[in-house]
């Protein structure tokens, strides 16, 4: 089939449509390209296809570096100059905003350097590569330009030892760790920035992962503040309290999130995974009355859903940042700074 290729869409892929005006998602394409592509699957509403030829070449691609690139799901815009590949992820953001949660947004996504080599952490499928995209199968790599650790790993891994700012931190294996190697220290500089927290203040930090914000907002607050940091993952939550044992005022709770995990704070940092917080976490948060939120985000679909929510409950979202700590895929990690009626 021969396509012209149209906006970027969630996922990594370019809009078009097949003759019998059907959407296909094109994988390898820019915007304004012409291309023959193969069909991957077909529904009865969208098809998804790959580009097999370009036949008429957008002004921003570039030569993919990475000989794997279109076959290992790990990267989607490599085929894309740096400046578009930010200009892609700005369209999709501002689209999903839009649509999912009728927010309108006219900021850009900030570059983050470095753009090779900045994943901290990755995981090797059965040690030796990554999966085809949307697929089981492994493709094997012999070395992820986009891995701070390019090689296949040789041995378990190990906890690693991070300093973000002027802070150390433990993380056990397989426990969560911001990728992005300037992500620490970006993040939990603007979550500080937005929220401003006061000495004597008291905060929520939920899904705390290890303790990062959790223990920047401990400092902050001093011995006459508290932080409660939530987290499910019991390991997460061992670190999170060697991380903090220097703060006995920041508390550490093994538990999911729910509606009862919220209580009456001046500060509340929220940084879910990929599905978001969800309507009932966030209708719970949207009936408190914090100083200030600062919703923290890898997903620009979830976090336009649960935007909605606080919005519709008369909330003002202040600022939105979006920064790409994802580059050469398509993700992006956005934080929301939002203020009660
Ligand atoms: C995106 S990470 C954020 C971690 C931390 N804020 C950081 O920046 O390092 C999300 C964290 O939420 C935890 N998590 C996922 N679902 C959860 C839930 N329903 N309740 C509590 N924690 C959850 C995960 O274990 C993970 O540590």
């Amino acid at each position: 089939m021969i396509l012209t290729v149209g906006a970027p869409a969630a996922g990594g892929s370019c809009v078009a449509h097949a003759p019998d005006g059907r959407v296909v998602f094109v994988r390898g394409a820019l915007p304004g390209e012409t291309v023959r592509v193969s069909l991957t699957s077909e529904g009865s509403k969208f098809l998804r296809a790959s580009v097999v030829e370009v036949l008429s070449p957008s002004p921003d691609r570039v030569a993919p570096p990475c000989p794997y690139f279109g076959v290992c799901g790990g990267c989607d815009w490599q085929h894309a100059a740096p400046s578009a590949q930010l200009a892609l992820k700005t369209s999709v953001v501002r689209d999903q905003l839009s649509r999912l949660g009728g927010v309108a947004w006219d900021g850009s996504v900030t570059v983050v350097e470095p753009l090779w080599g900045w994943r901290t952490r990755s995981q090797w499928a059965e040690g030796r590569g990554f999966y085809a995209h949307r697929s089981h199968d492994v493709v094997e790599v012999g070395r992820c330009l986009i891995s701070a650790d390019p090689r296949p790993p040789v041995a378990e891994p190990v906890g690693s030892r991070v300093t973000v700012l002027h802070r150390r931190f433990e993380v056990a294996p397989g426990g969560f760790w911001q990728v992005h190697v300037a992500a620490p220290s970006l993040l939990v500089t603007a979550v500080l920035d937005v929220l401003k927290p006061q000495p004597g203040e008291s905060c929520l930090d939920l899904y705390a992962g290890v303790g990062l914000f959790a223990a920047f907002l401990g400092e902050a607050v001093g011995p006459t503040g508290s932080v409660m940091a939530v987290e499910s993952g019991k390991r997460a939550c061992a670190d999170a309290a060697r991380n903090t044992d220097d703060l006995p005022w920041v508390r550490i709770r093994t538990d999911l999130v729910t509606p009862s995990s919220l209580r009456p704070v001046d500060l509340v940092v929220l940084d879910p995974p990929r599905a978001g917080a969800g309507v009932e976490v966030v209708g719970a948060l949207a009936r408190q009355r914090p100083r200030a939120v600062a919703y923290v985000s890898c997903d620009a679909g979830s976090l336009a859903r649960d935007l909605r929510v606080l919005l519709d409950a008369g909330w003002a979202l202040e600022s939105l940042q979006a920064w790409d700590l994802y580059p050469q895929t398509e993700h992006v990690e956005l934080l929301a700074h939002l203020t009660p009626p």
